[in-house]
């Protein structure tokens, strides 16, 4: 593709539906988009037990609002990504049933306990604000304004899980020791949610040379360390000594080391292989499948009234 005509002296071009376009720079944003819309659902539906198990009615009330929340901006995002014309909402989520959406890493690992789920909540939703407001610049005019919308909500999402934890930790020692364990079984995966080091990264070149992304994996990783380790100690959590990170004092910020982070089984995440993956995608596909004769009879009313708006009643 000649790069020329997404780019302007300024940087990367800004595009809306009603402009043309390179087909490749469609492409290239509905996989983006695409990937993170699924994250949204898949990040509910781990999260929706929990609204059951949650300890009290406020906390119940709060998880009830993030989940919906949550599958609220994956229907914005289809929705963005559906304007670029490659492929529709109902053919990503059918995607995404079969198993073949891609989502995020940590959306693959079963949840099983409240004391996770400031493991999502606080950290996995810190990271996600990270990466989700430099999209506010992103050069797909939709997507910009879905995250103007979606920030504002994630904002309110790391609070929830923010006091979840100082609660948690408040607790008996056993309560923070289980804490405890499960932010050493989650790290790793909080780590390699930005993805890999940008040099493995396959989509990260052309994805920044049009400005779909404005920040590299790696410096995201970085603003998330400088703000969330010292949140986590705050509340009395330790920093487990692997993987290692390195604090480089002179510039401010920690380096992690790369080798000590299981790429391979990373991989085998993104890929949808992962021994969780199919529970997870299961169930997102039971849940589509029971729901599926309500879209039926919405399509046989549309089809029947030929998308006439209704009449009023006399
Ligand atoms: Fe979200
Ligand atoms: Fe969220």
């Amino acid at each position: 593709m000649d790069l020329d005509t997404v780019k302007t002296e300024a940087g990367p071009r800004r595009f809306s539906p009603k402009d043309d376009m390179p087909e490749e720079y469609r492409k290239a944003a509905t996989r983006m988009i695409q990937f993170h819309a699924n994250s949204e659902v898949m990040g509910g539906y781990l999260e929706k037990p929990f609204i059951r198990q949650a300890p009290s009615l406020d906390r119940k009330l709060a998880f009830s609002a993030k989940v919906q929340d949550e599958i609220g901006h994956a229907q914005l995002l289809y929705r963005a990504a559906e304007t670029l014309g490659v492929k529709t909402r109902d053919e990503m989520l059918d995607e995404l049933a079969a198993g073949e959406g891609k989502f995020l890493n940590c959306f693959h690992y079963p949840m099983t306990d409240w004391v996770e789920t400031p493991m999502i909540a606080f950290f996995v939703d810190g990271a996600a604000m990270r990466r989700q407001a430099t999209l506010k610049s992103t050069s797909w005019q939709p997507y910009a304004h879905a995250m103007d919308k979606v920030c504002f909500e994630e904002g309110f999402h790391v609070k929830h899980g923010e006091d979840i934890l100082r609660e948690l930790m408040s607790g008996p020692k056993a309560t923070r020791e289980r804490v405890q364990e499960a932010f050493e079984e989650w790290w790793p995966r909080i780590l390699q949610f930005f993805g890999p080091v940008n040099e493995q990264s396959t989509h990260h070149g052309f994805a920044s040379e049009v400005g779909l992304k404005t920040m590299a994996n790696d410096e995201l990783r970085q603003a998330f360390l400088n703000a969330y380790i010292p949140k986590a100690e705050k509340y009395g959590l330790e920093i487990p000594d692997e993987p290692r990170l390195i604090y480089h004092e002179d510039e401010g910020r920690y380096e992690v080391v790369e080798e000590d982070l299981d790429w391979d089984e990373f991989w085998t995440v993104a890929k949808n292989d992962y021994e969780g993956s199919d529970e997870q995608i299961g169930s997102r596909r039971r849940r589509q499948e029971a729901v599926e004769w309500v879209r039926n009879a919405m399509d046989s009313w549309e089809s029947a009234s030929a998308g006439a708006a209704p009449q009023a009643a006399d």
